[in-house]
């Protein structure tokens, strides 16, 4: 059995006083969920408070990026190494909001898929397709890219020391969730093609979703059977709203 993760993602919201809250909302509700992992990825800059405020708690964090270098010449970059001094469990690789609004390509997060194994993170790798593609039938081909690209670098059995999150863009921060069914399906079919390569690593291997899911919907999507947990933009940023997700995993 796969432990369930509900993961967090912050993006670019919060400040030093609605952070505090948000984790001591959290906090206080930890006990209620089970047995899922909880996590939570704050802006670069909070990590040194999150950290204070999380230590000794059950519930563990991570970035939401990093660079492919060691250190140098690059201004406003922040390295793996970086990332291990404030204790990160996790880092997000490949955001759709990454690879669309700041060019990261298939290679670019490969490499990062690398840099952050090598230092000992958590790689969760996302994955999926814009509407466009979805509509022109090109979803299993663009998520097989996008994994393809990892696999191609570091080999299949990589795979077993990540996360894989598939985020279809189109349900990202819309409201417009993808149904069970169609999540499940592309869920499915990424553990398959691990699959053909190295059964044990397709078995091991967490693939969470994202993309709108909520309070209201979690519970349905993290009953299907590829399904292991959550990605979690807008409805992380609510604590109660957060519980109730990571409740519903489990
Ligand atoms: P929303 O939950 O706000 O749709 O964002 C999903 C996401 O991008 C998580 O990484």
């Amino acid at each position: 059995m796969r432990q369930k993760l509900v993961a967090g993602n912050w993006k670019m919201n919060g400040s030093r006083a609605s952070i505090k809250a948000l984790l001591d909302g959290i906090k206080q509700g930890i006990a209620t969920v089970e047995s899922a992992e909880v996590a939570v990825c704050p802006p670069y800059v909070y990590l040194a408070d999150v950290e204070a405020q999380l230590q000794g708690t059950p519930v563990v964090w991570g970035a939401q990026n990093l660079s492919t270098e060691a250190s140098g010449a690059f201004t406003g970059e922040i390295a793996s190494s970086m990332l291990q001094d404030f204790h990160c469990k996790y880092v997000i690789v490949g955001h759709s909001e990454r690879r669309s609004l700041y060019g990261e390509d298939d290679a670019m997060v490969a490499s990062k898929f690398a840099v952050a194994r090598a230092a000992g993170l958590k790689p969760i790798l996302c994955v999926g397709e814009s509407l466009d593609e979805r509509e022109g039938g090109v979803t299993e081909a663009v998520v097989a890219r996008q994994l393809d690209a990892v696999i191609a670098l570091e080999g299949v059995a990589a795979l077993a020391d990540g996360v894989i999150a598939y985020e279809p863009v189109w349900a990202i921060g819309t409201g417009k969730t993808a149904s069970p069914e169609q999540a499940q399906e592309v869920h499915q079919f990424i553990r398959q093609r691990i699959a053909e390569q190295d059964a044990a690593v397709a078995e091991k291997v967490q693939i969470l979703y994202g993309g709108s899911m909520n309070a209201a919907n979690a519970a349905e999507l993290l009953t299907q059977a590829d399904i292991d947990g959550g990605l979690i933009g807008g409805a992380s940023l609510k604590s109660e709203d957060f519980l109730t997700i990571c409740r519903a995993a489990g």
